[in-house]
């Protein structure tokens, strides 16, 4: 396939950035997207030119780094699958492909295609954990019994990779699906009871400190989500927070 990539280049945080051409030919339907771009930046060295920064880690969809908005899409046109599991067979020959950053105020972009999500980080240190007594009277998890719902419901929350597809997505740069499903994890099992009331005051006031916007329950999270968070998870949230500010 021969294909035209317009794609967003950016010095640096600064730097007002642009959208660049780049023609690339004889790519294979069996690339991923990533070693499409791979191949475009071994091109861009050869010249001499600076290569495209774009983040990846795993690329197996599990680390949540690849980040990519392609035709207007979170992760692209396909799917389920993060922009590394995508592949160049979503495409035809003489396919014209924008490549931009995700973009919310609380993601910043740091170079080309890749922003600061340290956003999600905080608010992770917020309240995303509980705190296990170690004295050596400790309980070991697999003896306290969960139902399966629930067992079942705290697991597909806790799917979620923390790729900020939901922000990038949402005409309000909401945060509410990624922070809904780390509070649905905890809240779904004994575990994550104790520390519940505070878990969710703290890590509602961290996100809105970081400046996400607010779900107006458009959906287009949970469409892009690639790893099918519902939106449930909100709705979850959105009953725990009542709870805890009415405790509070
Ligand atoms: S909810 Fe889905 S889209 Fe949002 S961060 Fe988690 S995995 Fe990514
Ligand atoms: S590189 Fe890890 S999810 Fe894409």
């Amino acid at each position: 396939m021969n294909l035209t990539l317009k794609i967003w280049r950016q010095k640096n945080a600064n730097d007002k950035g642009k959208l660049v051409d780049y023609k690339i030919n004889d790519v294979s339907p069996d690339m991923s997207f990533l070693e499409m771009l791979d191949v475009l930046n071994e091109q861009l060295i050869n010249k001499g030119e600076d290569p495209i920064a774009f983040d990846h880690d795993c690329r197996e969809g599990i680390c949540g780094m690849c980040s990519l908005y392609i035709n207007g899409e979170a992760h692209g046109p396909d799917r389920g699958v993060t922009t590394c599991q995508l592949h160049m067979r979503m495409f035809k020959d003489g396919d014209t492909i924008f490549i931009e950053p995700f973009r919310a105020t609380a993601f910043p972009v740091i170079k080309d295609l890749i922003v600061d999500r340290s956003s999600f980080d905080r608010i992770q240190h917020a309240g995303g954990f509980i705190s296990v007594n170690t004295s050596g009277n400790t309980i070991d998890a697999n003896a306290i019994p969960v139902n399966k719902h629930d067992a079942d419901n705290a697991f597909e929350a806790a799917t979620c990779i923390g790729c900020g597809a939901c922000v990038a997505s949402c005409k309000n740069s909401s945060a509410m699906l990624f922070v809904g499903a780390k509070v649905s994890q905890f809240a779904l099992l004994p575990q994550g009871k104790v520390e519940a009331t505070d878990r969710v005051l703290n890590m509602v006031k961290q996100m809105d400190e970081e400046g996400f916007g607010n779900c107006t329950n458009t959906g287009a999270c949970e469409v892009e989500c690639p790893k099918g968070i519902s939106l449930e998870n909100i709705a979850r949230m959105n009953r725990e927070y009542l709870s805890a500010s009415l405790k509070g």
